[in-house]
């Protein structure tokens, strides 16, 4: 019997408290099983930025990104290690490059979900190039605010067509607002999109893996209090339908890891950003939540890594496509994409996989997150977004949140099934 130790990368930005949590358990599970001819025994280590011989090996099975969206010496190592080395990592670089917010609404209209009435705005002003004035003048048309806004309705929604961080994002309610907006969007290309006001329900539901978990979410809370503490809160059906929904967008751009916003009104969900594909992952949003995602992502990275589980390096699209062009009804339909989705990641064989070889997690990590450990990391993330004088009753509420999670969820195990 070989004896292979199972090398995990974290490709980390300005990542603080996740990694330190991630590290300590995945040390304290003290993993050492057989599967297939070997005897695997797991080490983590921090991805480094350095050049690179194209050629150069690799020595990580699996990394875990958080940089790729925005630093490409890391997106183009990660490419290379995937060519190359069959690296296995989430998310795809490729998907999460090319499929901005606005490709995942077009995706999902074309998949039937509910998706607002969208368009898209040639930006407001241009960076000079050679052939602009050239190309505007013979193709630009000129076009009327007054036309489009009177056609979507107020109020509707102004957000960037990448998305992200609500930069750039202006709620407009009326043509005087709309065209304000637009002279201060600059060279940002813009989706209108129209408004799901009010509406019954926000959720915030995160995927990783097959492993789902919905948040209410109030967006006009302050940042700390936007992830509600509730848990239940959804009649199964509206639930089984958000984990559906969020399971296809996850599966059809090959997003491991991702978070998805639906708005309910009148009993129907509309997705509005799903194109979340480096999710908040710190305890200072997700708090109370914050441990099920250290789980969760434990989970996802030692079964991706020690079954060998191969990367999806292309997206296929195909097997959506023809569930969407049969005659189904929107929820029969829905269930079929999910079908597919729980096929790709393997939900049957990642929870056997749980059972059997990750069955002491859920007691260590009950254990961990009431530890001194726990409470310095989210010291140390609060001192770095806190001013002085609010880190102590920051991190005073923030551990108090997570003990929370320990007495109502952490103490009965897991609650998810994995
Ligand atoms: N169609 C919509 N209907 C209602 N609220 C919306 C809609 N689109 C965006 N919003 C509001 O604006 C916020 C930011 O928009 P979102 O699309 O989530 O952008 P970002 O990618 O920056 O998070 C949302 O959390 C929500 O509160
Ligand atoms: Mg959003």
């Amino acid at each position: 019997m070989a004896e292979r130790t199972v090398n995990i990368g974290l490709s980390l930005g300005a990542d603080i408290c996740w990694p330190i949590c991630y590290e300590s358990l995945l040390d304290g599970l003290k993993l050492d099983f057989e599967h297939g001819s070997d005897r695997l025994r797991f080490h983590c280590e921090r991805v480094t930025i350095e050049p690179f011989n194209l050629q150069q090996p690799v020595r990580y099975d699996l990394v875990i990104d958080r940089l790729t969206h925005w630093y490409s010496t890391s997106r183009e190592w990660i490419k290379k290690a995937i060519v190359l080395n069959d690296l296995y990592v989430y998310n795809n670089p490729w998907s999460l490059q090319s499929n901005e917010k606005h490709t995942s609404y077009c995706a999902m209209m074309r998949l039937g979900l509910p998706v607002p009435e969208t368009w898209l705005l040639p930006p407001k002003a241009y960076d000079v190039t050679d052939d602009l004035e050239a190309t505007l003048r013979q193709y630009a048309r000129m076009f009327s605010l007054e036309e489009i806004g009177a056609k979507i309705g107020y109020p509707f929604f102004m957000k960037p067509y990448h998305g992200g961080g609500w930069k750039g994002v202006t709620k407009i309610d009326d043509l005087a607002g709309f065209q304000k907006a637009y002279d201060a969007s600059g060279t940002e290309v813009m989706n209108l999109q129209a408004a799901i006001l009010p509406y019954d329900w926000f959720v915030r539901c995160i995927g990783l893996g097959p492993q789902l978990r919905k948040v209410n979410y109030d967006p006009s809370a302050a940042l700390h209090d936007r992830y509600r503490m509730d848990i239940g809160f959804l009649p199964p059906e509206d639930a089984s339908v958000l984990e559906d929904m969020t399971l296809t967008i996850n599966a059809f751009f090959g997003w491991d890891f991702n978070s998805c916003e639906a708005l309910a009104r009148h009993g129907v969900w509309h997705p509005i950003d799903f194109a979340n594909a480096c999710p908040d992952s710190q305890v200072t949003s997700l708090h109370y939540h914050f441990p099920w995602l250290i789980k969760a992502n434990l989970r996802w990275s030692i079964f991706c890594s020690a079954t060998g589980r191969k990367m999806r390096r292309n997206l296929d699209w195909e097997p959506f496509y023809a569930v969407a062009d049969r005659d189904l009804e929107p929820r029969e339909r829905l269930r079929e994409y999910a079908r597919i989705a729980h096929e790709r990641f393997e939900t049957e064989r990642f929870r056997d996989f749980c059972r059997t070889r990750l069955g002491h997690l859920d007691a260590l990590a009950y254990d961990f997150f009431g530890s001194e450990r726990m409470r310095d990391a989210i010291h140390q993330k609060v001192s770095a977004l806190f001013p002085a004088h609010e880190i102590e009753e920051f991190t005073e509420l923030f551990w108090h949140r997570v003990q929370l999670w320990r007495e109502q969820e952490g103490a009965r195990g897991d609650q998810d099934g994995f």
